[in-house]
């Protein structure tokens, strides 16, 4: 399936990021040269998407958007229009993704979540498109270990794991280890049919008060239109302190190679 539209929700205030994000917004903290969510939108482009719809906060969307736009397109996102939406209040992650409906209208859309990226030479988006059928949406799926399972979104499986691919039957938002339904855990990455639009608007809201992806994509699996894909990767997870600086040791060792990997063996010691 030809994917043209990608939707990158970027209105999240990035509270486990405070002090850094009193006032720069979570999606551009950098990780080693560039913000967070530019390696999402480069991940949409590799996919082949010709159109980013990034949804941004009242406050902080300008500077998101002034990072795309100011002095002309940046170098390899000459092929992809930036169009930013405004979520003027922060009703949850389901209803970012809500507010891109009119800029996605008909079509079927990636979704990325900007705090996960993609470790170098690993690209998920691809196989998603390659196990869509035009009628069901597809998560892309991690096995989690127990403390992960408090943390992520959870599915429940319809069908066995056949060549990393099976049916889902709905998900459950950060269930905790006691109630998870399965250990395969949603990761920020999803190719949905716009059918989403319509459930997302009567989804009410759900864990913390807010209308959440999940509970959409549980409605998609009662209807049996959810598939999942089991990657056969982690990525790396820039929503938190640590997880930042793991994602810029791994991101950096890509871009500097020797000169840092003997700088890491100086510091650690051996
Ligand atoms: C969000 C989603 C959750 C998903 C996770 C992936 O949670 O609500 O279902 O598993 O992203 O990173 P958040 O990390 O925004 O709390």
């Amino acid at each position: 399936m030809d994917v043209e539209v990608a939707v990158i929700p970027a209105a999240g205030r990035g509270t486990r990021m405070r002090p850094a994000t009193r006032v720069v917004p979570k999606a551009l903290l950098t990780v080693v040269d560039r913000p967070a969510i530019q390696y999402a939108v480069e991940e949409a482009a590799r996919a082949g998407a010709s159109e980013a719809v990034i949804v941004v906060d009242l406050d902080t969307g300008h500077l998101v958007q002034q990072h795309f736009l100011v002095e002309g397109r940046l170098p390899g996102l000459e092929e992809i229009r930036i169009r930013p939406v405004v979520q003027e209040e922060p009703l949850g992650l389901g209803h970012a993704v809500w507010e891109a409906r009119e800029m996605v209208r008909d079509r079927p859309f990636f979704c990325l979540l900007a705090d996960n990226i993609t470790p170098p030479g690993v690209d998920v988006l691809p196989q998603l498109a390659r196990v869509a059928d035009p009628d069901k949406s597809v998560m892309c799926l991690r096995r989690l270990s127990d403390e992960m399972l408090s943390a992520y979104g959870v599915v429940i499986p319809a069908s066995e794991e056949e060549d990393a691919v099976l049916e889902i039957a709905g998900a459950v938002e950060k269930p905790g280890p006691k109630d998870a339904p399965s250990r395969l855990g949603l990761i920020g990455r999803y190719l949905f049919t716009p059918e989403i639009f319509p459930i997302l608007e009567k989804t009410e809201p759900g864990v913390g008060g807010e209308i959440q992806l999940t509970d959409a994509i549980h409605e998609l699996g009662r209807r049996g239109k959810a598939r999942g894909y089991v990657a056969d990767t982690d990525l790396l997870d820039v929503g938190t302190p640590l997880g930042l600086l793991e994602a810029s040791v791994v991101l950096g060792l890509d871009r500097f190679g020797d000169e840092f990997r003997s700088f890491l063996k100086e510091v650690c010691g051996h």
